[in-house]
């Protein structure tokens, strides 16, 4: 047993003729009304099958997007509730929780409201693990309660790569804010040999280096708490080179004209730093083949944009080929390894993004401590 060791679905009392409540993290990307990627509903099925298997009525709960609270037909859980009706006939799905305040007020009215007519609870929402919500940490008080399978391997494959990783350990970083980020930058600089940093984050630290950035994002007020971390002499890789658009161009829309150009790390004024340049991705590249553990959390441009896929393609193709294991966490990153089909050559596409760095700084989740029974909040 490691130290994050949690109850398991065979520690539940036998459960023939039983109602189970599963909270699950059906929190899917939705484009007009059609799930553009059912991972999270996939990564349900081991559960729901097992406690079907034995004998358990499924009651599924999730929540979706961030309504404020009251009911809001835009973050209806209807497109869910029809794809987990083909995947997994049988099991019901409750409407959205975030349509009631006491979901994320935590409100013990709330907690009871749920779990009433229910003889167990089995949390298998990883990725709204480490939310202090009444589905989430409330249940466990109140029935017999366990992990399910996606939870239990999360926590088994991240507590690993935490405690114990094969070195040399790499992981790389983007996504657009350093605010977001720097608890879980200082505390992989703790465990990773490396830390390689692009996407839109890259620019607060290349302006802490000196370089100007021109339009690109930046973060003025994370520039000390950057330029701290690299005069500590922190391992952190930056990019030597960018991908950027010009004056006039529009993220998004290439008809829009504006020019793109590769360039060292310094971007001119009126210019936006949209990718890193294609010398890092073979650089990062390399950096990833040399590795035998590697943690990818955040896109290293914007990969929707073709202009700007390159450097994000580059470093999957060398998380996809590393003879490392390889650990792909948070749903930008996720969606791009499935754009370039290269999702089958991850060893772990973590189904949780904030929960996965969350897991990764802290080394426990609220969610975990309600299942032992440790969570005080
Ligand atoms: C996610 O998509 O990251 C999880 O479902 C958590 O959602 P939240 O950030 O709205 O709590
Ligand atoms: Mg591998």
């Amino acid at each position: 047993m490691t130290a994050l060791a949690v109850p398991v679905l065979e520690d539940l009392p036998p459960l023939e003729g039983k109602r189970v409540l599963l909270r699950a993290d059906f929190n899917v990307p939705v484009q007009d009304g059609a799930i553009t990627d059912d991972l999270r509903i996939r990564a349900a099925l081991p559960t729901i099958s097992w406690l079907q298997d034995h004998g358990a009525t499924v009651v599924a709960c999730t929540h979706f997007g961030r309504p404020k609270g009251a009911p809001d037909p835009k973050y209806s859980v209807a497109p869910i509730r029809a794809r987990l009706a083909e995947l997994a006939p049988g099991v019901e799905l409750l409407e959205n929780l975030r349509f009631n305040a006491g979901e994320t007020a935590n409100d013990p009215a709330f907690v009871a409201e749920l779990v009433a007519g229910f003889d167990a609870y089995v949390n298998d929402a990883f990725g709204a693990s480490h939310r202090a919500h009444a589905s989430i940490v409330g249940p466990p008080g109140l029935l017999p309660s366990a992990a399910g399978r996606l939870l239990a391997r999360e926590v088994e494959v991240l507590g690993e790569m935490r405690e114990h990783p094969n070195r040399p350990f790499v992981a790389v970083l983007g996504g657009s804010k350093v605010s977001d980020k720097i608890k879980v930058i200082e505390a992989l600089l703790k465990v990773a040999d490396e830390v390689l940093i692009g996407g839109g984050m890259c620019f607060t630290f290349l302006k802490a280096q000196g370089h100007p950035v021109g339009a690109s994002l930046c973060e003025d007020d994370m520039v000390g708490a950057c330029k701290a971390l690299l005069d500590a002499g922190a391992a952190i890789r930056l990019p030597s080179d960018v991908t950027a658009l010009g004056p006039g161009g529009k993220i998004g829309d290439p008809s829009a004209g504006g020019d793109v150009r590769q360039m060292g790390a310094s971007v001119p004024d009126g210019w936006m730093g949209l990718d890193i340049g294609p010398g890092s991705a073979a650089e990062f590249g390399d950096v990833v083949q040399a590795a035998r553990t590697v943690l990818w959390n955040g896109p290293m441009g914007v990969f929707e944009d073709p202009r700007f896929e390159a450097g994000t393609r580059t470093v999957a193709q060398a998380v996809a080929d590393s003879h490392a294991f390889t650990v792909v966490g948070g749903g930008d990153s996720a969606a791009a390894v499935a754009q370039f089909g290269l999702a089958d050559r991850i060893d772990h596409i973590s189904t949780g993004g904030g929960a996965s760095l969350e897991l990764l700084e802290q080394g426990d989740l609220p969610g975990l401590q309600a299942l032992r029974g440790t969570w005080n909040g």
